[in-house]
């Protein structure tokens, strides 16, 4: 993969999930995010199919991609939709560092993966909560992708709580996937990250943790100090 995503990606780390941002001052919010030291954003992509809701697309990508980039960071974007590989040229153009696409909606994965990596984007496959484990990594795996994305919530909204069957999947996925990159996305906070951490995930994704709080760039800095505390395993 690119290797700026990989360096990155490889953790442990908090993805700051755009979805959850106030978009009447979106980039406010994201430059404070940047002044707080957030680099891996995360930006859900939705089409009213895979998921309910139409969430954001190529337009908002590209708004915030140079403030971003600008900065040395990073924009990692969550595919949830059906087809996804139609989309990865555009958002590659409106500034996507990588595209994660779920295992679900993706009829030819290979394909799907070579064509991201033509298009210079780093790779992932994401799964939702009814997806067996040992599914997910054996398409992982048959594709060789540069991460994994571990669903703790289904599909959807930010806010939801996290699952706690979430903990024993990303063992799982460690377990069959040693040295691979996991990304775990949904429902996490200050309570429970240090054992998300500890489960396996590499990448930590937040929205409303982050978002929905008096001073977003804080949030930020205390779930990154929690994810550094080092404990005994
Ligand atoms: C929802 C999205 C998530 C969401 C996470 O399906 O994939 O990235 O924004 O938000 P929180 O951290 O609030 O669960
Ligand atoms: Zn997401």
């Amino acid at each position: 993969m690119n290797g700026k995503v990989a360096d990155w990606f490889r953790g442990p780390e908090v993805a700051v999930s755009l979805y959850a941002a106030d978009f009447s001052k979106l980039g406010e919010q994201v430059n404070s995010l940047l002044d707080a030291g957030a680099r891996i954003f995360h930006f859900d992509v939705g089409d009213g199919h895979f998921i309910p809701d139409i969430t954001m697309g190529p337009v908002v990508l590209k708004s915030v991609a140079p403030m971003i980039h600008g900065r040395s960071g990073l924009l990692g974007c969550h595919l949830m939709v059906e087809k996804p590989e139609r989309q990865f040229e555009r958002l590659k153009k409106a500034g996507a560092d990588s595209v994660s696409f779920h295992a679900e909606t993706c009829a030819r994965p290979v394909d799907a993966v070579r064509l991201a990596r033509e298009l210079g984007l780093g790779v992932g496959i994401a799964f939702s909560p009814e997806t067996p484990v040992e599914r997910a990594a054996e398409v992982v795996s048959q594709v060789s992708a540069d991460f994994t994305l571990c669903m703790s919530i289904h599909p959807g909204l930010s806010g939801q709580a996290f699952l706690p069957s979430a903990f024993e999947r990303i063992r799982l996925l460690r377990n069959l996937l040693p040295t691979g990159i996991i990304e775990v996305d949904g429902g996490v906070n200050l309570e429970n990250i240090s054992d998300v951490k500890q489960a396996g995930a590499d990448l930590i994704v937040a929205g409303s943790a982050v978002f929905w709080t008096d001073d977003p760039g804080a949030a930020y800095r205390a779930l990154r100090a929690q994810l550094l505390i080092l404990r005994p395993s």
